[in-house]
């Protein structure tokens, strides 16, 4: 009889031990996570969920990411930055913040997000693309009895004065996106003469990069530039927004995913980016009501999603525009002949 017991007793030690051991071996991710926060928490579940590891998980903005990991590089304190315009991604790359990783699921991924692994010597690849564009607010529109904005060339009008917002180039993405669209579709000179213009119309410069579409959704503001899929979110919420694929063409982002130089939880962080390249785990993008079209091959793209082959896109140079060079060369010209204006 004590024998059993005694037996039993070993055999609910060892399960106990069997048990405790996934969770413990399974350990930790520090996550900077640069898309929609309702994205970012789904994508931190459901990797834990699977996993068992526990994801310490920050949301911020793409140039405020890269600007940490810069800040972090001689004690890096994230694992993965997964998400946001991958123009900071290729000069994280250039300056040797990021690892290379070649990831099995490699093959399953379209060209464009395997350019950015090539441009960059493997240290970063597209996880999704999103073309520029801006979204208004129909209901402010009617009472100020304007027409609907089609172009670009639209938002630099009287009219819209003050009823215009975009974020600040410096922390978003989205904003230098932006500003590199304007300067390959109409050139230096003009698209910093434009950038000048739209300044005088610009009511706020927010911090992330679709904080604008946010406010426009509230009726804060009337247009927000955005990424097309971000005005299709709040659309989708039920606000009274309509989505603009500017006329005269626009530039669009690959957002994109890179692994850390020196994370302490290298394993981890490699589990965490073949995870994020699969199909099944990028087509749950959807329920975040986030639209953009997925990089895996075998990801279905949202129905939601505004479909590139249907808007006209520049070919958008990420290899010069995410140039540690040009990147820095264009935002301190932003910072010192645009924001500098009075407005
Ligand atoms: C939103 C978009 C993403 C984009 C990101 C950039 O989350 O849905 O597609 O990559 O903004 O963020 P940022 O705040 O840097 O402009």
């Amino acid at each position: 009889m004590m024998r059993t017991n005694l037996l039993l007793g070993a055999g609910a030690v060892a399960l106990m031990a069997a048990a405790a051991t996934p969770a413990e071996a399974a350990g930790k991710l520090t996550l900077y996570c640069v898309v929609d926060e309702n994205w970012c928490q789904l994508m931190t579940t459901e990797f834990e969920k699977e996993t068992g590891i526990d994801v310490a998980m920050t949301r911020k903005s793409s140039g405020e990411t890269y600007a940490q990991v810069k800040s972090e590089a001689d004690n890096p304190k994230g694992d993965v930055w997964w998400g946001g315009t991958g123009d900071p991604h290729l000069q994280a790359a250039e300056e040797g913040l990021t690892e290379a990783y070649q990831s099995p699921l490699n093959d399953e991924l379209h060209d464009w997000a395997l350019s950015q692994y090539e441009a960059s010597g493997g240290r970063t690849v597209g996880i999704y693309a999103g073309a520029l564009g801006f979204g208004y607010n129909t209901e402010l529109l009617a009472e100020k009895g304007l027409e609907a904005p089609k172009c670009w060339a639209d938002l630099i009008k009287p009219e819209f004065k003050g009823e215009v917002q975009m974020a600040n180039p410096n922390s978003s993405g989205t904003a230098y996106t932006a500003l590199a669209t304007f300067v390959q579709l109409m050139g230096e000179d003009e698209g910093f003469d434009y950038l000048k213009k739209l300044h005088a119309n610009i009511n706020q410069y927010t911090k992330s990069g679709s904080a604008p579409i946010k406010a426009a959704a509230q009726g804060e503001t009337m247009v927000g530039i955005v990424f097309q899929h971000d005005a299709v979110t709040m659309k989708a919420t039920g606000a009274p927004i309509a989505v603009v694929s500017p006329c005269e063409g626009t530039g669009y982002e690959i957002g994109s995913m890179s692994i850390i130089a020196g994370a302490r939880n290298m394993e981890e962080a490699e589990q965490f980016y073949d995870f994020a390249l699969r199909a099944d785990v990028q087509e749950k993008a959807r329920e975040a009501k986030s639209y953009q079209v997925p990089s895996n091959k075998n990801a279905e793209p949202p129905p939601e999603s505004p479909k590139l082959s249907d808007i006209k896109l520049i070919d958008y140079d990420f290899a010069k525009y995410g140039s540690s060079d040009e990147r820095g060369r264009l935002l301190k010209k932003w910072d010192e002949e645009v924001s500098a204006l009075p407005r």
